[in-house]
């Protein structure tokens, strides 16, 4: 390690952190402007792993296209926040247990998308989720889960599926029992039959209209979107209903994106929960009414 990594590097001037600010936003949608301790943090994280001390070369280099792009994942691990565990936010899980009750008896395929699914927590829990209420019912479809996020590291750990013991606090003990092995002391991995019901893949949220085109019963974007400014929450939730089924359900994080409104949605009646159900088939544009149940 170089003597320099000891010392700390010089705070980004206003100007750099514009120029960061910017490129991050215009790449990922996420808004740092306010946040610049969390943008400077995770930049010189890499800096530091690099020994690489000129930040407006660095900039240079993680700005060509496509020259740059590797390096730019590498910094993106560094700069997105990827927190997440299992059966976050729970209520959000009883919803979608709820709803996938009544859906099962309707649909021969079961599409679930988690949107910015990070090291896999997400999609793993959802796959869980439907599995057993699949299992409880009298009619058998075939079940999908799509887990997409642009960060490619975090992307490999969750295809890896395998969790410390203290990462599974929330995981209800028959869901162990059922869904995971002990590979080694502490280590829990996902089993086969539950892994293969998912597919991972990277993409970025704020190109949605280049993902093949499959209409979902089910899109779970939680704590992605409140990195966004509100334009952009609004132009990525629209592109997100096109992609649900008729009477598909749409879940966001709680508080998230609470003004916004879109004819083909009706917000759920769901405390906690952020949540909108597509309306039935052919929709008809019509002023949104608060309360609907699932
Ligand atoms: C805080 S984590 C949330 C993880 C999970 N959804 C949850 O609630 O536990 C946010 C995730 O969104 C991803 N993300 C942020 N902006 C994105 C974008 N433009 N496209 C795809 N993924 C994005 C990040 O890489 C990160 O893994």
């Amino acid at each position: 390690m170089g003597a320099w990594l000891h010392s700390s590097l010089p705070a980004l001037t206003e100007q750099q952190f514009v120029a960061w600010q910017q490129l991050i936003e215009t790449r990922t949608g996420i808004d740092f402007s306010q946040h610049l301790p969390i943008l400077q943090g995770g930049l010189f994280r890499r800096l530091r792993e690099l020994e690489h001390v000129d930040v407006d070369a660095y900039f240079k280099q993680v700005s060509k296209q496509p020259e740059g792009l590797h390096e730019w994942q590498r910094l993106l691990a560094h700069i997105a926040v990827k927190e997440t565990s299992f059966f976050r936010q729970p209520a959000a899980f009883e919803l979608v247990r709820k709803y996938l009750r009544k859906r099962v008896t309707q649909t021969q395929t079961l599409d679930v998308w988690s949107v910015g699914c990070a090291t896999g927590e997400e999609p793993y829990s959802l796959a869980m989720i439907a599995s057993d209420v699949i299992e409880h019912s009298e009619t058998q479809p075939f079940l999908g889960v799509l887990a997409t996020d642009m960060c490619t590291e975090a992307l490999q750990l969750a295809r890896g599926g395998c969790y410390r013991e203290k990462r599974l606090e929330q995981v209800p003990a028959s869901f162990r029992r059922r869904f995971f092995t002990l590979d080694s002391e502490q280590w829990y991995r996902i089993k086969p039959e539950l892994h293969q019901r998912i597919c991972f893949a990277q993409a970025n949220l704020l190109e949605v209209d280049r993902l093949p085109a499959l209409p979902m019963d089910v899109i779970f974007c939680q704590n992605v979107l409140v990195y966004f400014r509100r334009g952009r929450t609004k132009q990525v939730l629209d592109a997100l209903v096109a992609r649900l089924k008729p009477g598909g359900l749409l879940v966001l994080g709680p508080g998230e994106a609470a003004h916004w409104q879109h004819p083909a949605v009706t917000r759920t009646a769901h405390q906690g929960v952020s949540a909108w159900l597509h309306r039935a088939e052919n929709p008809v544009p019509q002023p949104i009414s608060e309360g609907r149940k699932v």
